[in-house]
Protein backbone atom coordinates (compact mmCIF):
# COMPACT_ATOMS: atom_id res chain seq x y z
CA UNK A 1 0.00 0.00 0.00
CA UNK A 2 1.34 3.07 -0.81
CA UNK A 3 2.41 5.43 1.89
CA UNK A 4 1.36 9.09 1.10
CA UNK A 5 3.04 11.68 3.71
CA UNK A 6 1.58 15.51 3.62
CA UNK A 7 3.96 17.95 5.19
CA UNK A 8 1.59 20.98 5.71
CA UNK A 9 3.25 24.47 6.30
CA UNK A 10 0.70 26.86 5.31
CA UNK A 11 0.41 28.36 9.13
CA UNK A 12 -2.04 30.84 7.58
CA UNK A 13 -4.62 27.98 8.00
CA UNK A 14 -6.80 25.93 5.38
CA UNK A 15 -9.42 28.48 5.05
CA UNK A 16 -7.52 31.23 3.11
CA UNK A 17 -4.04 29.61 2.58
CA UNK A 18 -3.63 29.52 -1.28
CA UNK A 19 -0.75 27.05 -0.91
CA UNK A 20 -3.04 24.73 0.33
CA UNK A 21 -5.34 25.63 -2.36
CA UNK A 22 -3.33 24.74 -5.07
CA UNK A 23 -1.94 21.42 -2.96
CA UNK A 24 -4.99 20.59 -1.57
CA UNK A 25 -5.92 20.17 -5.53
CA UNK A 26 -2.99 18.67 -6.45
CA UNK A 27 -3.44 15.74 -3.97
CA UNK A 28 -6.97 15.39 -4.63
CA UNK A 29 -5.97 15.06 -8.39
CA UNK A 30 -3.07 12.17 -7.01
CA UNK A 31 -5.18 10.72 -4.79
CA UNK A 32 -8.28 10.22 -7.17
CA UNK A 33 -7.45 6.48 -8.93
CA UNK A 34 -5.74 5.51 -5.60
CA UNK A 35 -8.20 3.63 -3.13
CA UNK A 36 -5.72 1.54 -1.55
CA UNK A 37 -3.33 4.41 -0.23
CA UNK A 38 -2.63 5.79 3.10
CA UNK A 39 -2.64 9.41 3.93
CA UNK A 40 -0.89 11.14 6.67
CA UNK A 41 -0.89 14.37 7.45
CA UNK A 42 1.25 16.74 9.11
CA UNK A 43 -0.18 19.71 10.19
CA UNK A 44 2.69 22.03 11.40
CA UNK A 45 0.52 24.78 13.40
CA UNK A 46 -1.11 22.45 15.43
CA UNK A 47 2.30 20.78 16.33
CA UNK A 48 4.29 22.82 18.08
CA UNK A 49 7.55 20.81 17.24
CA UNK A 50 10.63 22.51 19.30
CA UNK A 51 13.68 23.45 17.39
CA UNK A 52 17.02 21.47 18.29
CA UNK A 53 18.93 22.37 21.34
CA UNK A 54 21.36 20.67 23.27
CA UNK A 55 19.61 18.37 25.49
CA UNK A 56 17.73 17.42 22.73
CA UNK A 57 20.44 16.80 20.24
CA UNK A 58 21.70 14.64 23.06
CA UNK A 59 18.64 13.01 24.06
CA UNK A 60 18.15 11.68 20.24
CA UNK A 61 21.92 10.49 20.13
CA UNK A 62 20.95 8.43 23.32
CA UNK A 63 17.62 7.23 21.31
CA UNK A 64 19.89 6.08 17.94
CA UNK A 65 22.54 4.56 19.68
CA UNK A 66 20.21 2.25 21.86
CA UNK A 67 18.10 1.64 19.36
CA UNK A 68 15.29 2.75 20.45
CA UNK A 69 12.84 5.12 18.67
CA UNK A 70 11.17 7.60 21.17
CA UNK A 71 10.17 11.07 21.11
CA UNK A 72 12.67 12.76 18.95
CA UNK A 73 13.39 9.99 16.50
CA UNK A 74 9.50 8.79 16.14
CA UNK A 75 8.92 12.08 12.99
CA UNK A 76 12.13 10.73 11.15
CA UNK A 77 11.13 6.64 11.44
CA UNK A 78 7.67 7.65 10.11
CA UNK A 79 9.28 9.98 7.49
CA UNK A 80 11.84 7.27 6.33
CA UNK A 81 8.97 4.46 5.72
CA UNK A 82 7.15 7.23 3.63
CA UNK A 83 6.63 6.52 -0.35
CA UNK A 84 5.61 9.54 -1.53
CA UNK A 85 6.13 13.34 0.09
CA UNK A 86 4.43 16.17 -0.53
CA UNK A 87 5.34 19.56 0.82
CA UNK A 88 2.92 22.66 1.23
CA UNK A 89 4.89 25.49 2.47
CA UNK A 90 4.40 29.34 1.51
CA UNK A 91 6.98 31.60 0.43
CA UNK A 92 7.94 33.25 2.82
CA UNK A 93 11.32 35.61 3.18
CA UNK A 94 12.56 34.24 0.03
CA UNK A 95 12.27 30.52 1.55
CA UNK A 96 9.85 28.83 3.70
CA UNK A 97 8.24 29.41 7.56
CA UNK A 98 10.43 28.37 10.05
CA UNK A 99 8.00 25.83 11.17
CA UNK A 100 9.69 23.60 8.33
CA UNK A 101 12.82 24.10 8.97
CA UNK A 102 12.35 22.78 12.37
CA UNK A 103 10.67 19.55 10.76
CA UNK A 104 13.63 18.76 8.74
CA UNK A 105 15.45 19.38 11.95
CA UNK A 106 13.07 16.45 13.50
CA UNK A 107 13.34 14.07 10.36
CA UNK A 108 17.28 14.48 10.01
CA UNK A 109 18.97 11.72 11.68
CA UNK A 110 21.83 9.91 10.74
CA UNK A 111 20.90 6.10 11.68
CA UNK A 112 17.17 6.98 10.59
CA UNK A 113 17.01 9.21 7.12
CA UNK A 114 20.65 8.96 5.87
CA UNK A 115 23.34 7.54 6.94
CA UNK A 116 27.23 7.54 6.14
CA UNK A 117 29.11 4.64 4.43
CA UNK A 118 32.50 3.30 6.30
CA UNK A 119 35.01 5.37 3.83
CA UNK A 120 32.38 8.81 4.25
CA UNK A 121 29.80 8.56 1.49
CA UNK A 122 26.72 9.78 2.06
CA UNK A 123 24.09 7.08 1.73
CA UNK A 124 19.64 8.16 1.89
CA UNK A 125 17.92 5.95 3.62
CA UNK A 126 14.08 7.10 2.93
CA UNK A 127 12.07 4.93 0.88
CA UNK A 128 10.42 7.23 -1.07
CA UNK A 129 11.41 8.05 -4.74
CA UNK A 130 9.73 11.08 -5.22
CA UNK A 131 8.40 14.94 -3.49
CA UNK A 132 6.75 17.47 -4.76
CA UNK A 133 7.27 21.19 -3.25
CA UNK A 134 3.84 22.99 -3.70
CA UNK A 135 4.33 27.01 -2.85
CA UNK A 136 2.75 30.87 -3.55
CA UNK A 137 4.23 33.43 -3.67
CA UNK A 138 3.29 37.36 -3.20
CA UNK A 139 6.40 38.33 -5.87
CA UNK A 140 8.16 36.31 -8.09
CA UNK A 141 10.43 33.55 -7.11
CA UNK A 142 12.90 34.01 -10.04
CA UNK A 143 16.17 32.56 -9.02
CA UNK A 144 15.40 32.81 -5.18
CA UNK A 145 14.14 29.71 -5.35
CA UNK A 146 16.02 29.03 -1.81
CA UNK A 147 13.26 27.02 -0.05
CA UNK A 148 12.41 24.80 -2.85
CA UNK A 149 16.30 24.39 -3.89
CA UNK A 150 17.26 23.18 0.09
CA UNK A 151 14.44 21.26 0.46
CA UNK A 152 15.57 19.06 -2.92
CA UNK A 153 19.10 19.30 -1.78
CA UNK A 154 17.89 17.68 1.76
CA UNK A 155 15.63 15.22 -0.21
CA UNK A 156 17.98 14.15 -2.61
CA UNK A 157 20.58 13.51 0.40
CA UNK A 158 18.28 11.36 2.03
CA UNK A 159 17.96 9.18 -0.99
CA UNK A 160 14.74 10.85 -2.57
CA UNK A 161 16.09 11.72 -6.14
CA UNK A 162 13.28 12.93 -7.80
CA UNK A 163 11.62 16.24 -6.30
CA UNK A 164 9.25 18.68 -8.50
CA UNK A 165 8.41 21.87 -8.16
CA UNK A 166 4.31 23.68 -8.50
CA UNK A 167 3.95 27.25 -7.68
CA UNK A 168 1.84 30.09 -8.31
CA UNK A 169 3.34 33.04 -8.18
CA UNK A 170 2.64 36.90 -8.00
CA UNK A 171 -0.35 36.63 -5.97
CA UNK A 172 -0.09 39.84 -4.06
CA UNK A 173 0.86 42.15 -6.64
CA UNK A 174 -2.33 44.83 -7.12
CA UNK A 175 -3.70 44.26 -10.35
CA UNK A 176 -2.72 40.66 -10.94
CA UNK A 177 -5.97 38.48 -11.29
CA UNK A 178 -4.89 35.81 -8.74
CA UNK A 179 -8.02 33.70 -9.94
CA UNK A 180 -6.30 33.49 -13.03
CA UNK A 181 -3.09 32.61 -11.90
CA UNK A 182 -4.71 29.63 -9.70
CA UNK A 183 -6.58 28.00 -12.02
CA UNK A 184 -3.12 28.49 -14.56
CA UNK A 185 -1.81 26.29 -11.75
CA UNK A 186 -4.26 24.04 -11.23
CA UNK A 187 -3.41 22.91 -14.66
CA UNK A 188 -0.17 22.66 -14.38
CA UNK A 189 -1.49 20.89 -10.97
CA UNK A 190 -3.19 18.35 -12.78
CA UNK A 191 -0.55 17.62 -15.97
CA UNK A 192 2.30 17.04 -12.86
CA UNK A 193 -0.54 14.11 -10.98
CA UNK A 194 -0.46 12.36 -13.83
CA UNK A 195 3.36 12.05 -14.29
CA UNK A 196 3.87 12.27 -10.39
C1 LIG B 1 5.62 36.14 6.78
C2 LIG B 1 5.48 36.30 5.29
C3 LIG B 1 6.61 36.42 4.51
C4 LIG B 1 6.50 36.57 3.12
N1 LIG B 1 7.63 36.68 2.36
C5 LIG B 1 7.53 36.82 1.01
C6 LIG B 1 8.70 36.95 0.20
O1 LIG B 1 9.83 36.94 0.66
N2 LIG B 1 8.52 37.10 -1.13
C7 LIG B 1 7.27 37.11 -1.73
O2 LIG B 1 7.18 37.20 -2.95
N3 LIG B 1 6.15 36.96 -0.97
C8 LIG B 1 6.26 36.83 0.37
N4 LIG B 1 5.12 36.71 1.14
C9 LIG B 1 3.81 36.63 0.46
C10 LIG B 1 3.35 35.17 0.34
O3 LIG B 1 4.33 34.39 -0.31
C11 LIG B 1 2.05 35.03 -0.43
O4 LIG B 1 1.04 35.86 0.08
C12 LIG B 1 1.59 33.57 -0.43
O5 LIG B 1 0.62 33.35 -1.42
C13 LIG B 1 1.06 33.18 0.93
O6 LIG B 1 0.68 31.85 0.92
P1 LIG B 1 -0.61 31.33 1.72
O7 LIG B 1 -1.82 32.00 1.12
O8 LIG B 1 -0.59 29.87 1.46
O9 LIG B 1 -0.41 31.68 3.15
C14 LIG B 1 5.21 36.58 2.52
C15 LIG B 1 4.08 36.46 3.32
C16 LIG B 1 4.20 36.33 4.69
C17 LIG B 1 2.95 36.20 5.53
Amino acid sequence: MENVVVVNACLRGKNISRTYDLGNFFLKKYMREKKEAELKEYLLSDMNLKPFDKEMVEQRDKEVSEGNIGALTKLADEFSKADTVIILAPYWDMSFPAALKVFFEHISVCGITFKYEKDGTPKGLCKAKKAVYITTSGGYIGDYNYGYDYTKGLFNFFGINDVYFLSAEGLDIIGNNTDEILLNAKKEAEILSEKF
